[in-house]
């Protein structure tokens, strides 16, 4: 199966891939914890990229489709996957399609989280990330059993450089400028249902998998 998440920063794309990624063992291929990767090691690509994700900008579109293209040829992939955070503009939106039509495995399913800026804000403004599993916690809707450290690898938990209220309100309208016009586009494809993710996670979760389920009957 090759599925899409959509939706803004905050929205529950990261919590929802872990969840989805292991009910149907599917690669997750997350752009934002790739390019994080990247920073952490210091590579070029992640010199580069940092100076866009500090600032709340996206990196540039031949940055990212190079990546995930690449990403996409390797073997756990091949088998189907979930991309959490790409494609984020309209020419990330097309490359893929392109790529997938080459390789005769077009996409099952993009389902689009909506989330209001005021409760994205209160979620990242909380969030705490394990490094290691890239785990999402959250100090009010998700503590970890022992504080700061990861219930599944104990490794610290850290909060990411781009959680400060300025940056979050500049990724959100980044999101607006370059992502929403995505929900138009997949939506005429017939590939696209909205989630309403406000809600607690197990609501949100059982609502995505009754949109894939959906979906996958459509396309059987
Ligand atoms: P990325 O890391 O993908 O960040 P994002 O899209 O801004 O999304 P987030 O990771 O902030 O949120 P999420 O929706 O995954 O929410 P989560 O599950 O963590 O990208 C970072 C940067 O990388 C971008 O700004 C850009 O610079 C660059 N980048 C990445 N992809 C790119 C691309 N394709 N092109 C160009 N640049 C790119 O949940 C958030 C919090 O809420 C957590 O604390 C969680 O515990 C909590 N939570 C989740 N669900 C619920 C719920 N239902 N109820 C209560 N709390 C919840």
């Amino acid at each position: 199966m090759r599925i899409v998440l959509l939706g803004p920063p905050g929205a529950g794309k990261g919590t929802q891939a872990k969840r989805l990624a292991e009910r149907y063992g599917l690669a997750i291929i997350g752009t934002g914890d790739i390019f994080r990767d990247h920073v952490a090691r210091g590579t070029p690509l992640g010199v580069k990229a940092k100076e866009y994700m500090d600032g709340g900008e996206y990196v540039p579109d031949e940055i990212a489709v190079k990546m995930v293209l690449e990403r996409l040829e390797e073997p756990d992939a091949r088998e189907g996957f979930i991309l959490d955070g790409f494609p984020r503009t309209v020419p990330q939106a097309q490359a893929l399609e392109r790529s997938l039509a080459e390789a005769g495995k077009p996409l099952h399913a993009v389902l689009n989280f909506k989330t209001g800026d005021a409760m994205v804000v209160k979620r990242l403004t909380n969030r705490l990330v394990c490094p290691n599993c890239k785990r999402p916690y959250n100090i009010e809707f998700k503590p970890p059993r022992v504080a700061g450290i990861c219930d599944v690898c104990g490794h610290t938990l850290q909060l990411r450089s781009d959680d400060d209220e300025a940056t979050i309100l500049r990724r959100l309208e980044v999101y607006r400028k370059e992502t929403e016009p995505l929900v138009l586009y997949f939506w005429e494809r017939g590939l696209l249902r909205d989630i309403d993710a406000e809600a607690p996670e197990q609501v949100v979760y059982d609502r995505t998998i009754e949109a894939i389920s959906d979906l996958l009957d459509e396309y059987a």
